[in-house]
């Protein structure tokens, strides 16, 4: 992609980040600038979650002191404690979303959803007042269903939920097989899936035995990169960039003893990532260099996000792209924290600011 080399663009918008806390957070949210990004879409699985608008907003005053420069969108954790009156109070607040998470499937899920009927009334009300739901789309593992099956199990919930709420807004976060974009696609147009950087590098055998490239949802096969990749180059406006970039500390990725922490670090080179990637898929005659036009690249990083969720403010800001001038940093360290970035140590693009 040299012709790319020097290009101006809109800043990127990330619409799906975790930025956590603490000295976690102070050592991830200034990597967001450095990542192309001026616009992020903020997850809410702290511990505990955010399932009040006063928390969220707090939440955000704190990032706010980390980097003002940044636009900061905020959303909910869906939990028993989130009523039809929440919502409405949140939406009157400035959040944006609400996002479910099934319980049990990834980081801080403990509290999450075990069954989406009782939740009814509360989408009904973000149907009204124009609340975005926020799918984390992955079914528990039980009897036939694992890491692996656990997405295009969860499809058919997406189709329930998008049939009984038609003009509910609905992201399908972190899409990962043919079939999410599949069905993502079978939808109306108030139905759109996110899609990762690190998801148009991976597939299973990436993560079988490293730690830094496993994340929920796992990465699947070479055919459900392919459909990824051509749905970031489709044009489509259902689709667009949330990195779910989800940093944590190195003792919870390589502990030996337990459990490996899922979630790749992508922050610090999210834009320059998506470069990589679709060269990546150009020399493996995936998709077509002259298929990747400026407005197609343009709007999978952030024009058709910014659309999708009606916010305008951040678009006027620019980066510039420079080819190859740069390599991934080995680790990102903090106060007590060490996090590994994704394709450590391999060269990669530039941003100009
Ligand atoms: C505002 C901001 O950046 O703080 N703008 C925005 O991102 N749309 C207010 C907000 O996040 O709600
Ligand atoms: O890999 C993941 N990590 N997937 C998620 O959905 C959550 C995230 C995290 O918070 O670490
Ligand atoms: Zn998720
Ligand atoms: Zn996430």
């Amino acid at each position: 992609l040299a012709k790319f080399d020097g290009l101006e663009l809109p800043a990127s918008a990330d619409f799906h980040v975790h930025l956590r806390t603490g000295t976690m957070a102070e050592t991830v949210v200034p990597c967001i600038r450095k990542g192309g990004v001026n616009t992020v879409y903020v997850m809410p699985n702290l511990v505990p979650p955010l399932t009040s608008a006063s928390d969220a907003l707090a939440y955000k005053d704190r990032l706010q002191r980390l980097d003002p420069s940044i636009h900061y969108i905020m959303t909910l954790y869906l939990h028993e404690k989130i009523t039809p009156a929440v919502i409405k109070g949140a939406k009157a607040q400035g959040i944006v979303g609400v996002k479910s998470y099934p319980a049990g499937v990834t980081t801080n899920s403990a509290s999450g959803v075990l069954s989406y009927e009782p939740f009814y009334p509360v989408f009904s009300t973000m149907e009204q007042c124009g609340m975005v739901l926020n799918l984390h789309g992955e079914c528990p593992s039980g009897e036939d269903i694992t890491i692996l099956n656990a997405e295009s199990s969860f499809l058919p919930t997406l189709k329930s939920l998008h049939a009984k709420f038609p003009k509910l807004k609905i992201v399908l976060e972190h899409c990962t097989t043919r079939e999410a974009i599949e069905a993502v696609k079978e939808c109306g147009p108030n139905v759109a899936g996110t899609i990762t950087a690190h998801h148009l590098f991976l597939t299973i055998d990436d993560w079988a035995d490293d730690p830094f490239c496993y994340c929920k949802p796992v990465a699947k096969l070479p055919r459900d990169r392919e459909a990824l990749l051509k749905a970031a180059v489709s044009g489509s406006s259902k689709f667009f960039l949330g990195s779910d970039s989800a940093p944590h500390d190195l003792k919870a990725k390589k502990g030996g003893r337990g459990k490996t922490a899922a979630g790749v670090f992508t922050q610090p080179y999210v834009t320059q990532l998506v470069l990589n990637a679709l060269e990546i898929a150009i020399e493996r005659k995936v998709i077509s260099e002259e298929e990747v036009t400026e407005e197609i690249l343009k709007n999978f990083l952030g024009g058709h996000g910014r659309k999708f969720y009606g916010i305008n403010d951040g678009s006027n800001e620019k980066i510039v792209l420079r080819k190859g001038s740069e390599v991934v940093q080995e680790s990102f360290k903090g106060d007590g924290v060490e996090v590994i970035p994704f394709r450590r140590g391999e060269s990669t693009w530039s941003i100009e600011w």
